[in-house]
């Protein structure tokens, strides 16, 4: 599929800035947002003022459990919600001065399902790009169809499709207008595997043709598997941000599991190290790559009268950053 951003319909206006911005698709400063109160409910700080960069070409996660603020950080991008404060700007538009080309820049899967069952997935893409303003003769309904794996189904019922086929269908929707960046608010939420690795599959797809991807999931295995940056977000704020590969060594933590040559009926004494018994026979003994080695431990099981017969490491993974950034972040 064709969807070159440099090309991308983004209308001529207000230029991308100049320097480090011009390499991001997303750029947040201080932004705020507090929901307003009602008469049920006290008024809510959703995003307590969150600074964000996100790289062109990436594939982003934003990572975070339920009620941390993700959904309104991709409504503001998005334009369904006002930000309270601060400056967001989409592939070098601002927000707030340039909106239309903001919006342009952009294709939102937003986290509700809101297909209408009326159309037919041709006539809905059509709908969308009408209201995008494309001209009829640089739509590609069936380029984006066929891209997302659709092509069968044009004609077909809304109705009548799968509850997959319908989210691809959404993704369709958003790329009516060949924005240079997609966003995927919670795109496999309450999705079996097998429809979610079909969906990363076209996702993925668009992403080899040129496309951005911002994603947010709660889903750990999902972003560490998929994204190349990583941001935490938690209680309105950025605990992190960072490559996803350095996110998980930042944590310098591994397991050294040994599998002695006769199974040993406690765990022996490795002091300045600990190891414990795995019900299997092994020994799993933590360590930080960044004091200790290998080759210490070695010793002391040597001296412990441990003989190994194998060994290998584990490496920390997402799941242990995550929970030390959000359990202990004393928030
Ligand atoms: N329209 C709204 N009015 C009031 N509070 C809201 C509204 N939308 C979200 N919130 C609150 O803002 C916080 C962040 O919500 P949200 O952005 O949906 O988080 P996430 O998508 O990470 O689960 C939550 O406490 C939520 O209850
Ligand atoms: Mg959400």
């Amino acid at each position: 599929m064709n969807l070159q951003p440099d090309i991308s319909p983004v209308p001529a206006g207000a230029p991308a800035r100049a320097g480090a911005r011009r390499e991001c698709a997303i750029v947040a400063r201080g932004l705020k947002k507090t929901y307003a109160a009602t008469k049920k409910s006290p008024a809510k700080e959703a995003l307590k003022g969150i600074d964000l960069e996100i790289p062109r070409g990436s594939i982003f996660g934003l990572l975070g459990p339920n009620g941390a603020g993700k959904s309104t950080f991709i409504n503001i991008l998005a334009g369904l919600v006002n930000k309270t404060e601060g400056s967001v700007s989409v592939w070098g538009f601002d927000i707030d001065r340039n909106p239309r080309q903001a919006r342009a820049s952009i294709g939102v899967v937003p986290q509700e399902i809101n297909v209408d069952v009326f159309f037919t997935p041709k006539e809905a893409l059509e709908i969308q790009a009408g209201l995008f303003g494309v001209p009829k003769a640089e739509r590609r309904t069936m380029e984006i169809l066929r891209t997302l794996g659709l092509e069968d189904k044009a004609d077909a019922y809304v109705r009548m499709l799968s509850g997959g086929m319908k989210r691809r269908l959404l993704v369709a929707k958003a790329m009516v207008h060949a924005p240079p960046i997609l966003v995927l608010d919670e795109p496999t939420a309450g999705v079996d595997i097998e429809l979610r690795r079909q969906l990363w599959d076209h996702v993925l797809e668009l992403h080899e043709s040129g496309v951005t991807i911002v994603l947010t999931t709660h889903y750990l295995e999902e972003a560490q598997e998929l994204c190349d940056r990583i941001a935490i977000i938690h209680n309105g704020d950025v605990v992190a941000c960072e490559p996803t590969d350095k996110l998980i060594a930042s944590l310098d933590r591994k397991t050294l599991m040994v599998t002695p040559l006769a199974p040993p009926a406690a765990a022996p004494d490795l002091a300045p190290f600990e190891a414990e018994l795995k019900p299997d026979g092994r020994l799993a003994i933590p360590y930080r790559p960044s004091k200790a080695q290998v080759a210490e431990i070695l010793e002391r099981l040597s001296a412990a009268g441990v003989r190994v017969r194998d060994l290998s490491t584990v490496e920390a993974d997402l799941e242990d950053v995550f929970l030390e950034l959000t359990y202990n972040s004393g928030r």
